[in-house]
């Protein structure tokens, strides 16, 4: 697979006001934005076409992307090779594109957006405001490709289990078997706890083939008018198509950066295990909490 589309066209409203005039994928978590991590993720798997779904204000991402010559020259000039090394990625081997969703409608709609990019190829979608794993080391996006590769799947779908308190909050899968591939039985958008049938929740990481497009375009509106990604999945299900799930591993935590509680909390992760800075701001936190 080459193919991977992020979509970043959210307007981020749970980080208002850090995300008024800047998009949420681009706030930093340790010493990267958190869409850089996402397309290292991607590089690593064997991805080297990313489509990016933007939006208004999303100019600094595309700049993120793009070499800086004046700024290159100038660290050169000064010798600061350690500091040249750091912007290495945007030299690695992957081209970006971006196209707007020109009305932000949904996840769902802003997958939409990519039809003519992919044109008849399977490819990934990954959510531009979720990191896996600890600095990003997971390699679920290769596991899914085993999957989809080995059972002739329409879609294959990441899965976290989460506690049964917040299954309220996500895509849920209703899945055929136990175990760490299994089928899709049915997806229902955020249930209620007492009728969820398992606590496996949607996790940012997805491959489809394009017969997505087509249940998207049969998707009625849902809550807040947009159309959700997983109502798409559930008629492709209904339809009769193969879709399975691929759970992450405990080690490979899903950092959704899409709320304040939630974004503190990967930033002080990651922060904690930089190389440079970790013992010692946890030696000032431990300070902190002795107050
Ligand atoms: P969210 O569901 O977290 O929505 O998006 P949001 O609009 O960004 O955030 P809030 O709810 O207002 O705080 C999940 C991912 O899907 C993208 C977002 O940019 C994010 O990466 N997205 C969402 C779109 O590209 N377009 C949309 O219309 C909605």
């Amino acid at each position: 697979m080459k193919n991977a589309v992020i979509p970043v066209a959210g307007l981020g409203t749970r980080l208002l006001p850090a995300t008024k005039s800047q998009p949420k994928e681009m706030l930093p978590v340790g010493r990267k934005p958190i869409v850089q991590y996402i397309v290292e993720e991607l590089i690593r798997g064997g991805i080297n076409e990313i489509l990016f779904i933007t939006g208004p204000d999303k100019a600094s991402l595309e700049n993120h992307f793009d070499t800086n010559h004046e700024l290159v020259q100038t660290l050169r000039e000064k010798g600061k090779e350690d500091l040249l090394a750091e912007l290495d990625f945007d030299r690695l081997h992957a081209q970006y594109y971006y196209t707007r969703q020109r009305e932000t409608l949904g996840l769902g709609h802003a997958v939409m957006c990519a039809r003519s990019f992919v044109g008849k190829e399977p490819f990934i979608v990954a959510l531009g405001d979720s990191i896996i794993g600890l600095n990003a080391t997971s390699n679920i996006v290769q596991r899914m490709e085993h999957c989809f590769d080995e059972n002739d799947c329409a879609a294959v779908i990441a899965f976290e289990e989460v506690p049964d308190h917040e299954v309220s909050q996500y895509g849920i899968a209703k899945p055929k078997t136990d175990g760490d591939v299994f089928e899709l039985l049915d997806i229902i958008e955020k249930p209620e706890q007492a009728e969820s049938p398992s606590n496996l929740a949607v996790a940012a990481r997805y491959i489809f083939t394009p017969t997505i497009f087509d249940a998207l375009n049969r998707t009625t509106p849902g809550k807040g008018g947009e159309i959700q990604l997983t109502d798409a999945i559930k008629i492709m299900i209904e339809d009769g198509a193969k879709v399975c799930g691929v759970r992450l591993n405990r080690d490979e935590r899903r950092y959704d950066i899409g709320n304040f509680e939630s974004y503190f909390r990967a930033f002080i992760e990651f922060a904690l295990a930089d190389e440079k800075f970790g013992d010692s701001l946890r030696e000032y936190i431990a300070t902190l909490s002795g107050n």
